[in-house]
């Protein structure tokens, strides 16, 4: 059993949607796919454009930045754990960075970054919705909102957040988002789900030059507007999936219901293994509706409970980062989990920590 926070387990019927045959992108066929996928991609996040793009979640974060983000200006990055890291290391290559940091486990909210908005002359601001590192999620809904009215370009890896944590990017004042295809969504790794505002497109089309040939944005839309296909063959198969998880997404009720249903579990795993005496590696009101990260009592506690879910129960899970590499643990419950499984988890994980004992 995988518990794993992405890839997550595939539903067979979104996994066969793989198995027909070949079509070539510069057909009609392929257009009409393509146009499914980013009209309903559009309404799910409420934004102006949308494009799947074939490459995984960092690929999906790096196309935004070097899109929105000029070397010659700042941008303001928020980061509190690994996957923060690699956002800001990102930010580096096309921007100049200015990065704010909290220690691990602590979220940021607009309290926490209202200051760094007001005082600096960043012309965009880059944080994670979801630290998966730690299981915790970020209130960007209030930073973005902020920052926007500041005058600034918000961008938002919520790579292993969305469709378990509700978005609504024209409400939440996001100017380019990205959510991960192997994640909350349930599809297979390979394709990453960006959302552009109106103020995006006119910044990205209206700029000098963008560095990049393939992740080049006016590329992207240049070709969607002609015939609705991608300027490079896409991964087709995947996108045939990716049709398919989200016909399974709205027959789970659309991705409010489904961030209900994350939440719903999330608070479960969260309630059960307090039960257990177990610390939440997350402060309050910033736990993750996909992933929760837990303390265990020490580095051998951790490692033992790792070790046997996987030897005599075939279920796996992760450690931690960062600071809590050694001791902290995560189970994911993000895509189209069954709550029998997790639940099959905890009790697993309650029966190892008495026998340790
Ligand atoms: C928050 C976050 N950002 C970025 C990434 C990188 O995504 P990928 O491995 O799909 O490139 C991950 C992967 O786990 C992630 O959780």
């Amino acid at each position: 059993m995988l518990l794993t926070p992405g890839p997550v387990p595939v539903l067979d019927e979104i996994s066969k949607a793989q198995c027909k045959d070949m079509i070539t992108h510069r057909c009609p066929e392929f257009s009409a796919l393509y146009k499914d996928l980013v009209e309903r991609l559009k309404k799910y996040y409420n934004s102006k454009e949308a494009y799947v793009i074939t490459g995984s979640g960092a690929l999906g974060l790096e196309t935004l930045i070097l899109n929105l983000c000029k070397k010659e200006e700042t941008t303001l990055c928020f980061q509190n754990g690994y996957f923060g890291e690699k956002m800001v290391e990102t930010v580096k290559v096309y921007s100049n960075a200015e990065v704010k940091e909290i220690e691990g486990g602590k979220g940021w909210n607009l309290e926490r970054t209202k200051d760094a908005i007001d005082s600096s002359d960043a012309s965009a601001v880059v944080i994670l919705y979801n630290e998966t590192s730690y299981g915790l999620t970020n209130q960007i809904k209030e930073i973005c909102k902020y920052a926007k009215s500041n005058g600034k370009v918000t961008i938002i890896d919520g790579i292993s957040g969305w469709p378990g944590i509700e978005v609504d990017m024209k409400n939440f004042g996001i100017d380019g988002f990205v959510a991960g295809s192997q994640k909350a969504m349930g599809a297979p790794p390979g394709m990453a789900l960006l959302g552009l505002s109106k103020d995006a497109i006119d910044l990205f089309t209206s700029r000098d030059d963008i560095p990049a040939y393939y992740a080049n944005l006016r590329r992207h839309k240049k070709r969607y507007e002609k015939d609705q296909q991608t300027p490079n063959t896409p991964a087709i198969t995947l996108f045939w999936a990716l049709q398919k998880a989200f016909d399974v997404l709205d027959k789970r009720g659309g991705p409010k219901e489904c961030a209900k249903q994350h939440a719903d579990i999330a608070a479960h795993t969260r309630t059960r293994l307090t039960e257990m005496g177990f610390d939440m590696i997350a402060e309050e009101g910033f736990r993750s509706n996909t992933v929760t990260g837990f303390v265990c009592k020490n580095e051998k506690q951790a490692k033992n409970i790792r070790s046997k879910l996987l030897a005599d129960y075939n279920i796996r899970i992760v450690g931690s980062r960062g600071v809590f590499k050694e001791k902290g643990l995560r189970i994911a419950h993000m895509g189209n989990f069954n709550p029998k499984d997790i639940e099959v988890a905890l009790d697993a994980i309650e029966k190892i920590i008495k026998t340790l004992a």
